[in-house]
């Protein structure tokens, strides 16, 4: 399990940023990108939204006639969300809930925050007993890695892991799960929204960041200067996979993340 300190900094950054999180980015609350996560949702009437933020999942799952919880670490982000909505404040590492007692975990844009993003799918895995559906923007390939980590240096420097295109899909099978829907899709944003937090030279040096890649970026994330905010396309992955029996044992191959 995550250590105290990794753990503080994370919640504080997320404390922090909490009464602004659902103004900083159109993909928070985009239906194509809720609805990939809650539909189809038929039998699953017990739902985890783990690494929950303003429960945004929970809530939709919600209206999908779903008994729901939302989990997260930060106090200040579960209380964005509606009231109503039973809210566990805890880490999704080492969540405090029996086995098999949801249908379905669902996590968005959570695992690159965790220090060990399998630990928290074996444990979504742990409490489900239908599936487990996660997530996250990738890459789409290593090379790309010193790009995105400058990125998140400067406007989410709580971020811990980047996920490769195809890594999430291979982890829900490496954990035994059954991949029952894979997708890769593209997401149109820019940097404006989510440099809402910052000084304006530090809102510059993202801009800057962006519009000064090699051609190989700027043609990968199709990167554009518009008007005064540079536009991109980000990947999204995302997989529903159905939960084996549990527990068993893992074969001795571990996950490599490239
Ligand atoms: C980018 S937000 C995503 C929120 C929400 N899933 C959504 O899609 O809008 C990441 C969330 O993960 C939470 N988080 C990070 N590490 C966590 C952990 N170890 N356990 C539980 N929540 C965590 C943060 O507090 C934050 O609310």
């Amino acid at each position: 399990m995550l250590g105290g300190e990794g753990l503080s900094g994370a919640r504080a950054f997320f404390d922090d940023r909490a009464y602004r999180y659902l103004g900083e980015s159109a993909w928070i609350t985009d239906i194509e990108l809720v609805d990939d996560l809650v539909e189809p949702l038929q039998g699953m009437k017990k739902v985890l939204d783990v690494c929950s933020g303003p429960s945004v999942l929970a809530d939709a799952a919600r209206h999908r006639d779903a008994r729901t919880v939302a989990l997260d670490l930060s106090l200040r982000m579960l209380m964005q969300g509606p009231a109503d909505i039973a809210r566990v404040c805890g880490d999704a590492q080492s969540l405090p809930f029996q086995e098999k007692c949801f249908d379905t975990a669902l996590c968005r844009q959570g695992l690159h925050y965790a220090q060990n993003p399998r630990g928290v799918v074996e444990e979504m895995i742990r409490v489900t007993k239908g599936e487990v559906r996660f997530s996250n923007v990738v890459m789409l390939q290593a090379e790309d890695l010193p790009f995105w980590e400058s990125y998140a240096y400067l406007v989410t420097p709580a971020r811990r892991q980047y996920f490769l295109q195809g890594d999430l899909a291979r982890l829900a099978t490496h954990l035994g799960c059954d991949v029952v829907r894979h997708r890769i899709f593209e997401y149109s944003t820019s940097v404006a929204p989510s440099v809402q937090h910052l000084d304006p030279d530090a809102q510059q040096a993202v801009r800057d960041l962006f519009l000064k890649q090699p051609d190989h970026i700027t043609s990968s994330y199709q990167i554009r200067p518009f008007a005064t905010d540079v536009s991109y396309v980000v990947r999204w992955e995302s997989v529903h996979a159905r939960v084996p029996d549990w527990p068993r044992a893992l074969d001795s191959r571990d996950w490599e993340r490239r």
